[in-house]
């Protein structure tokens, strides 16, 4: 990997602003642009099967923000809103909204891979400073990475790749993968592979249908009738809630165990007893033990009245990695070389436990083992300790 170049020419690159800016007598860096707000535009999905994790990262980003009395490093945050609708085929459109037409400081997006990986073909030629707090598109930190571009969640490959390994501890020896046919169901696929595959499980079928369908009919006859051990998937939001009701209806709850990374997250009150004993692996999950983690729901809770997911803890890092840029530099948000070292230096105090970041930009994290246990994705160990991604292809040029 070389990271040196991108960094190099992003640091030069300041330091010619700052000189034209002094040369042609504007205003000096802490002047004007200290006074007024620091503009946050949120491109997230408001509507459609992903607009609860939209709202759960908008509200974990503001949370933030209200506990530390409305500013960060003294200076006053404006929020502005897209609806992505998790649709790629509108992400120039509408990262150009937030980017050209709003000026914002910072862009915060999205949660479709898809989406997220159209923003980033902008706002890495934009300079514009970037903060993914969802989708797990590996581009994003690998070939794509950018300086200005962090992301707070995860890859698609580092949240399941830890669940093969299990599934096979437990002697169930073939598994059949379901997913949606996107980016991010493909590169679970094969993170799920890699883990299973590695440990000696035997894929035997791939299924997968198009996003966002939740026409899930099909791809439950064909289990049936091909009778894996074990079933491993990716789907998540409004349609994970529809399959593991689907999955129950058609008779396969409690016959061939279902395994997933998101499906049961911010699902758990929509579908009652369905879910209960699915294991799944991410970078959060419920009871844990960690001081940050129980102030943390708490505030969620008397904040919008309802418990927070790991989407919301994706917004509220989000809001930390974003305010401790801003401190480094004193809020002179112009600096933006500083606030990227400071970023790229972060150890985050997350209600997910302590995670740093990799030289990619991407977090360094436990992923744990959940199961489902009446609402909870209740914490049952740590299925791979302080796990990178591969950062393939990333080079910061
Ligand atoms: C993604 O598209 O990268 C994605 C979406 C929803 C999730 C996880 C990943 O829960």
């Amino acid at each position: 990997m070389d990271y040196s170049n991108k960094r190099r020419q992003f640091i030069k690159g300041s330091a010619l602003t700052i000189a034209s800016g002094a040369f042609s007598g504007l205003l000096p860096r802490f002047g004007n642009a200290q006074s007024s707000k620091i503009k946050v535009g949120f491109m997230l999905p408001y509507s459609g099967t992903y607009a609860n994790l939209g709202v759960g990262i908008e509200n974990g980003f503001r949370l933030f923000v209200q506990e530390k009395g409305g500013k960060l490093a003294g200076r006053e945050i404006e929020f502005i809103r897209v609806d992505d609708e998790s649709d790629p085929s509108k992400a120039t459109d509408n990262a150009n909204k937030l980017i050209l037409r709003d000026k914002v400081d910072l862009i915060v997006g999205t949660v479709h891979s898809g989406v997220a990986m159209g923003m980033v073909k902008l706002t890495r030629e934009a300079g514009i400073l970037h903060i993914i707090p969802n989708a797990g598109a590996a581009a994003a930190t690998g070939a794509l990475c950018s300086p200005n571009i962090f992301r707070t969640s995860f890859t698609n490959w580092q949240a399941i790749y830890p669940l093969g390994k299990h599934i096979y501890s437990k002697g169930q020896k073939t598994a059949v993968w379901v997913t949606w046919k996107y980016g991010a169901g493909d590169e679970a696929g094969e993170g799920f592979k890699e883990g299973y595959i590695s440990v000696g499980g035997k894929v035997i079928k791939e299924l997968a249908i198009p996003f966002p369908s939740m026409e899930f009919q099909s791809v439950l006859t064909e289990i049936a009738f091909l009778k894996p051990d074990a079933v491993a998937c990716f789907f998540a939001g409004a349609a994970g809630a529809k399959f593991i009701k689907d999955y129950a209806a058609a008779g396969l709850k409690g016959k061939i165990p279902l395994y997933s990374s998101f499906l049961t997250d911010g699902v758990l009150d929509a579908v009652g007893t369905d879910a209960e004993g699915i294991e799944s692996t991410a970078h959060y999950g419920d009871s844990l033990q960690i001081k940050k983690d129980k102030e943390f729901r708490i505030a969620y809770a008397k904040a919008f009245k309802m418990q927070p997911d790991a989407f919301g803890v994706q917004g509220y890092d989000s809001a930390q990695l974003f305010a401790i840029g801003l401190d480094a530099v004193k809020g002179d948000i112009s600096n933006k070389a500083g606030m990227i070292v400071a970023m790229e230096n972060a150890k985050i105090d997350s209600p997910r436990g302590v995670w740093t970041m990799s030289k990619a930009h991407n977090p360094v994290q436990d992923i744990y083992l959940r199961r489902v246990v009446g609402k909870e994705n209740k914490v049952i160990g740590i299925a791979h300790k302080a796990l990178a991604d591969h950062a393939r292809g990333c080079k910061m040029t």
